[in-house]
């Protein structure tokens, strides 16, 4: 009652089932949240391993990224496993409850495979002057996950404009504050390390 707009998009205007889409398809009859939640379970192999990478490389030709990385032994090993990038991410720390964080992690993967391969970073990205850490720690880029979830929530395309052009001037003002002209030139010096 108190967000009267929010309430009609929900139960007039969008007021359906609600399903994971990306599965729906594969998921006849679903119609319930849980009926797509116990498929994903079902469908989860434990016994993956770097060689199944062997197949994604059989069908996909195009540039490989790792996401999930979190330590430097298994940073080496998304190198000889060809691939051409890796996030490290500690998926928003959903899986495990007292993870490390992925800027903890960065550093110490950034000095095992930078050279190899492109570093990104996801995970607890929440201002512009947590992308300018990412960087300086060489991170090549970094991900949102919550935060364009949020926005688009709150208010569609338009809030996920508004939150990038949050994080854009945020990041502006701390390479100001930091004395960074260059994003690229951004190095742990910035961080006093
Ligand atoms: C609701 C939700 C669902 C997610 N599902 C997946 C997933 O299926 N696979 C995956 O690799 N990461 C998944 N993630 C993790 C994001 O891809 C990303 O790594 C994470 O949200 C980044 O952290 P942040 O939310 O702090 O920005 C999910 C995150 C959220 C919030």
């Amino acid at each position: 009652m108190t967000h009267p707009e929010w309430s009609w998009d929900l139960f007039v205007a969008g007021g359906r089932p609600h399903t994971l889409g990306n599965v729906q398809d594969a998921v006849k009859g679903g119609r319930r949240v849980t009926d797509f939640l116990s498929w994903i379970a079902r469908n989860f192999d434990r016994s993956v391993t770097w060689k199944d990478l062997d197949f994604v490389r059989e069908v996909w030709d195009g540039p490989i990224v790792i996401k999930g990385v979190l330590d430097a032994d298994d940073a080496r090993d998304t190198v000889k496993a060809g691939a051409q990038g890796l996030i490290v991410s500690n998926h928003g720390g959903r899986q495990l409850d007292g993870v490390k964080s992925s800027i903890a992690a960065l550093p110490r993967i950034v000095d095992a495979v930078g050279g190899d391969l492109e570093v990104y970073m996801d995970g607890g990205v929440r201002s512009g002057l947590d992308v300018l850490k990412a960087l300086s720690l060489g991170a090549k880029a970094c991900f949102v996950g919550r935060a364009w979830a949020y926005a688009l929530g709150a208010g569609g395309e338009a809030m996920v404009s508004r939150m990038l052009g949050t994080l854009k001037s945020e990041l502006a003002t701390a390479m100001i504050l930091t004395g960074c002209d260059d994003v690229k030139a951004a190095g742990r010096e910035l961080l006093d390390l």
